[in-house]
């Protein structure tokens, strides 16, 4: 087992990408804070680890509120004593043009996906200090190597997030805690659901994404849960401050030869 013991808090747990660190951390032996805002669905991922026999608990936590984000972390020291690891997953993204973004529209990306890395980042610090020891997987995303047409706040707070895992990374790096960003590509979420649901010709979307997708599929969200896994295990032990795509060579690409609109992903 990668990861027997490993006290890690996942944040955003209760769906797509969360869910799958979630399973794949309890079945490499991680004992799983589940940390989610919506208390239902995050009781039950937490309660179908315990089912198949993993170690989890649910706790309810807005990451962008830093008096949540430090209750929390005092939650999961409180249940196992210890933390080693942390996933940073909780994420919120729209597609709009930036001619017509408001302010509050930027706060509230900026806010979790930025802010809220920071927030829990922060909260582990101590802990991690006092053990000698500490990890930390930062979800970032494909647009952190190209970047799309309407996607300003979530690319600016996901480069920001790069940006604070290599700071760490050094500030760290003497004091045995390593820091870094895993990258999906386009993953087999509801946005991938989204995307094909507007789509006018099926066939058409799928060859676009296809052919901007040199493994010609989406990814999965165990395939992220074992990336993140890898990272936080002793198999990563010399990687610190690294930004890993897990995209299915969408960013080695330089021109795909299909063109295709999506009304989902479409800035102006
Ligand atoms: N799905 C993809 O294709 C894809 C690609 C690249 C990066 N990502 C990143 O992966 C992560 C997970 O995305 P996903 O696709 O599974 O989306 P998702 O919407 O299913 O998951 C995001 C999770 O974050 C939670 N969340 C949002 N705001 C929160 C807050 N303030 N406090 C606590 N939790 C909060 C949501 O409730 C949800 O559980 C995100 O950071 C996203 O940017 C996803």
């Amino acid at each position: 087992m990668l990861l027997k013991d490993k006290v890690t808090i996942v944040t955003g747990a209760s769906s797509g990408i969360g869910i799958g660190i979630v399973e794949v951390f309890a079945e490499e032996g991680a004992k799983v804070v589940c940390v989610a805002r919506r208390e239902k669905q995050g009781q039950a991922v937490a309660a179908s680890i315990r089912e198949k026999g993993g170690e989890a608990v649910f706790v309810r936590c807005d990451v962008s509120q830093s008096d949540q984000v430090d209750a929390m972390v005092k939650t999961a020291l409180d249940k196992y004593g210890r933390i080693d690891a942390l996933i940073n997953n909780a994420g919120v993204n729209f597609v709009k043009a930036f001619e017509e973004l408001t302010t509050e529209e930027w706060d509230r990306v900026i806010g979790v996906d930025l802010r809220g890395t920071f927030l829990c980042t922060r909260a582990c610090i101590d802990p991690f200090l006092k053990q000698g020891s500490g990890n930390v997987v930062n979800i970032a995303t494909v647009h952190t190597g190209a970047c799309l047409p309407g996607a300003a706040p979530y690319d600016a707070a996901k480069w920001g997030m790069v940006g604070l895992t290599k700071s760490l990374a050094v500030e760290f790096a003497s004091r045995n805690i390593r820091f870094n960003c895993l990258s999906p590509g386009l993953i087999d979420t509801q946005i991938w659901q989204d995307i094909q649901d507007v789509a006018e010709d099926m066939d058409a979307c799928h060859k676009h994404w296809w052919s901007n997708i040199p493994m010609a599929r989406v990814g999965t969200c165990r395939e992220m849960g074992q990336a993140a896994a890898f990272l936080a295990s002793d198999k990563a032990s010399y990687i610190t401050g690294a930004n890993l795509f897990a995209d299915g060579g969408m960013t080695s690409l330089l021109v795909s030869k299909e063109s295709y609109k999506s009304k989902v992903l479409e800035g102006k």
